[in-house]
């Protein structure tokens, strides 16, 4: 049985910029760098506690989704994380620089606040952050 989500990999083509961004900029627990020798690969790991799997299809045969599988038949779509500021999050993050798809964030899935950054700005990864409201 699956018992979790233990970790997605992201391929990166600046390791260090890349764990610059996942710990100064999104201001994650970073656990350290590990060579695998046998797997040519060096790694960097930053746990999160708690995490879905979140499929997503498109409604209505149409939207942002039906573009990605029509262009990639499927794949990884995005990452979200979840933020406790949204608001402060996206203008720390619009002063270093990073695009949005979006100039305010919108209302995505669970009721929440969501806002996309850029693929062009996260090495072509696409990453949701995303703020659950008060009822
Ligand atoms: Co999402």
């Amino acid at each position: 049985m699956i018992t979790g989500l233990d970790h997605i990999a992201i391929a990166v083509p600046d390791l260090s910029k890349a764990i610059e961004r996942f710990a100064k900029d999104f201001g994650l627990d970073f656990k350290g760098q590990e060579d695998v020798t046998d797997a040519k690969t060096s790694t960097a790991f930053f746990p999160l506690s708690e995490t879905s799997i979140e499929l997503v299809h498109p409604l209505n045969g149409e939207g942002p989704i039906q573009k990605y599988i029509e262009k990639k038949g499927g794949g990884m779509h995005h990452l979200c994380f979840r933020s406790d500021d949204l608001d402060a999050d996206v203008t720390r993050l619009k002063a270093k620089g990073y695009e949005f798809l979006s100039e305010t964030p919108g209302i995505g899935a669970h009721n929440c606040r969501v806002i996309f950054i850029h693929p062009k700005s996260c090495d072509g990864v696409l990453i949701e952050l995303n703020q659950p409201q008060a009822h």
